[in-house]
């Protein structure tokens, strides 16, 4: 297969992580007979830095050119800290997923058993958990208008907008999902309180009969971030709005031990777009320390979009024999062990495969 990849490796850790899951993916090529071409384009900070714009529009012409978009992340401290900058790297994220129309975001989260030891939960908690959160990506209170300050600037209001056509199509790619897994959907909102809320829990009703074979229940926002630590064994595939599933895949990354290890996939539209879940981890950038796994397995979940399953599941046994044979970044090394550094890693699961 030829395949042509845009490559947005973004800020911080970005390039290293991205330069690993790329290892990776040609070990796959040269491995299978298949052709990736990369293009590189830049996004965020980077972005800024060399045209005024986090995402620009020769950036979007390669996504929009390419079959698939590799991304790894953006964000800059000099940015964080000055609530004032006016050009912003998270502006770029937001318009490129607006603007390549990707609605959704799966975020999986398996817990490896030769990491459930690792997870600041307790090992009996987690073992065998395993659920995907789809995340509503291009609606809500992140795009909602009026957004803004007052003119005395000492009132500042944000608007959560959902229409019945974004949930509909989240809808019913979450009931998909739950059909081909264990058929069980949790619709997670805050219908007590919220307008949005409630019509999103309305059509998940009226749709629930077109999908009969799947066991549809609904949960607050508020007990769901309890349940999902208390008992993340019980969840199969959720579905919730944008701001809730930001914060419940960060809070569910811990389960699995490191946010180092989460893989993501957006879908829409247009071309499908894999990134790790985790942001540019500006503290670590340039020390060859971060995880690149959640990257690597971002390529994997590439690789079973366009219908290569088997060199998918290549790449994860890879993963899972470098977690097996304790080669490891820093963040999921047992204590007193050797942690392996960022190319290591890569190299090694590129080896594998
Ligand atoms: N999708 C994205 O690009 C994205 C997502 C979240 C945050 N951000 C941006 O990233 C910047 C840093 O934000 P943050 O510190 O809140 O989040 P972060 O995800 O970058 O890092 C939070 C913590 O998670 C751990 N971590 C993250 N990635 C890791 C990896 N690959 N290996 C090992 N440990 C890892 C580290 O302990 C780190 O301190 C900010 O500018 C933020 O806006 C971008």
């Amino acid at each position: 297969m030829e395949l042509k990849i845009a490559v947005l490796a973004g800020d911080g850790i970005g390039p290293e992580i991205v330069g690993e899951a790329r290892k990776v993916l040609d070990a796959v090529a040269a491995r299978y007979g298949h052709t990736f071409i990369y293009k590189e384009a830049p996004v965020g900070a980077a972005a800024i830095d060399a045209t005024g714009d986090p995402y620009p529009a020769s950036t979007h012409a390669v996504c929009e050119e390419s079959d698939v978009v590799l991304f790894g992340a953006i964000g800059d401290p000099k940015y964080d800290n000055d609530p004032k900058a006016k050009v912003r790297p998270e502006q770029g994220l937001l318009r490129m997923r607006k603007s390549l129309g990707l609605f959704a975001n799966l975020r999986p989260l398996a817990v490896f058993d030769s990491l459930a030891e690792r997870s600041p939960l307790k090992t009996e908690l987690v073992r065998g958990a395993d659920f995907v959160c789809v995340r509503e990506l291009t609606g809500g209170m992140y795009f909602g208008r009026p957004q803004g300050r007052s003119e005395d600037g000492n009132t500042a209001y944000d608007t959560c907008v959902y229409t019945r056509e974004e949930i509909e199509r989240i809808l019913h790619l979450a009931f998909k999902l739950a059909r081909s897994r264990r058929k069980q959907l949790t619709v997670v909102d805050k219908a007590n309180v919220i307008a949005t809320s409630r019509l999103w829990r309305q059509i998940a009703k009226e749709m629930g009969p077109q999908y009969p074979d799947v066991q549809l229940d609904f949960m607050f926002v508020d007990n769901a971030a309890m349940k999902i630590i208390q008992c993340p064994t019980a969840f199969d595939v959720i579905v919730t709005e944008n701001l809730f599933g930001d914060i419940l895949t960060d809070e569910a990354s811990v389960i699995s031990g490191s946010l180092g290890m989460l893989p993501s996939a957006s879908v829409g539209a247009k071309v499908a777009l894999f990134e790790p879940i985790h942001g540019s981890y500006p503290q670590a950038a340039g020390k060859n320390i971060a995880n690149p796994m959640a990257t690597i397995l971002s390529g994997a979940m590439l690789l079973e979009h366009v219908g290569l399953a088997k060199e998918g599941k290549a790449v994860r046994d890879a993963v899972n024999r470098a977690i097996e044979q304790g080669i490891v970044t820093e963040d999921i090394a047992n204590k007193g062990e050797k942690a392996y550094s960022t190319t290591a890693v890569g190299d090694f699961v590129a080896a594998q495969i």
